[in-house]
């Protein structure tokens, strides 16, 4: 996507973000969810929605703090702390290589927050989704519902994770499926800095268009800022009505340092 389809950073607020060194409190990144709520807020929502429609990506400009990113990104190395269900090394997978740590319940503060509320914002996009391409599955407004039946269909563990990518790392192209319950959207957040913590490692989306050649996206991505993207497919209007394009993300190669995200999904794993 170009510079000028990112959405505007959000208006004011902080996190307050913070990693205590009180070993009790390690594994809670705190957030209120008022601030959570407030910072997404001040998105231009249409305009998210319209460029999610165009492009089947949107940037949320700043949606983190550095001091966010940061804790985010320390919680990685809390192995004693069970916050973390279990560890993927990519190369043993075939994935790529990089490894990555999904959390456990009950979820860091600020993951959950950010998780319940962004997700009550995409819900309608979803919704408009599924009805362009003719699927019968709608998505209730509030996450906690969406869980439920997450859950009540055997998926019940926790999809949020952290990603860490050293110097020649990368992750092939794929899709974040679980099981039967798919939501359509998901969010990645980049919680290192472009040019000072690594080079290379840049998100990228291919989309598989029927009968043509597939388009390839490159995310510019800043330190905070979140990609919101589509998980599997999504709808494109044609000159017959909607037909459906087929999504793919993966990241390049890191070439110099160490690239960290977070990735929010929001229907969980059997
Ligand atoms: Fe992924």
């Amino acid at each position: 996507m170009s510079e000028s389809g990112q959405t505007a950073g959000a208006a004011g607020g902080t996190f307050n973000a913070m990693a205590s060194t009180n070993s009790l409190a390690r594994t809670v990144v705190v957030a209120n969810e008022n601030q959570v709520a407030r910072r997404l807020a001040g998105y231009h929502w249409r305009e998210v929605e319209a460029e999610l429609d165009r492009e089947g990506v949107a940037v949320l400009q700043d949606l983190l703090t550095t001091a966010d990113c940061r804790a985010l990104a320390s919680l990685y190395h809390d192995d004693g702390e069970g916050i973390f269900r279990s560890r993927v090394v990519m190369s043993r997978h075939g994935f790529g290589k990089g490894e990555y740590k999904y959390f456990d319940y009950p979820l860091p503060d600020l993951i959950s927050q950010l998780r319940g509320a962004l997700y009550a914002r995409l819900a309608p996009t979803a919704n408009r989704w599924n009805e362009a391409l003719g699927l019968e599955v709608r998505y209730p407004s509030s996450h906690a519902e969406y869980l439920e039946r997450c859950h009540a269909g055997g998926q019940t563990r926790a999809t949020p994770l952290l990603l860490r990518y050293g110097p020649g790392d990368y992750n092939c192209l794929h899709q974040d499926l679980y099981g039967e319950h798919v939501f359509p959207l998901q969010a990645v957040i980049l919680l290192s800095q472009p040019g000072r913590d690594f080079e290379g490692g840049e998100l990228v989306l291919t989309e598989q268009r029927p009968r043509m050649q597939s388009r390839p996206l490159v995310v510019a991505l800043g330190q905070g800022d979140a990609a919101i993207f589509a998980v599997r497919h999504r709808p494109v209007q044609g000159a017959r009505g909607f037909y459906r394009v087929n999504m793919r993300h993966g990241v390049s190669r890191i070439r110099l340092g160490n690239r960290s995200t977070a990735g929010l999904i929001f229907h969980d794993s059997a």
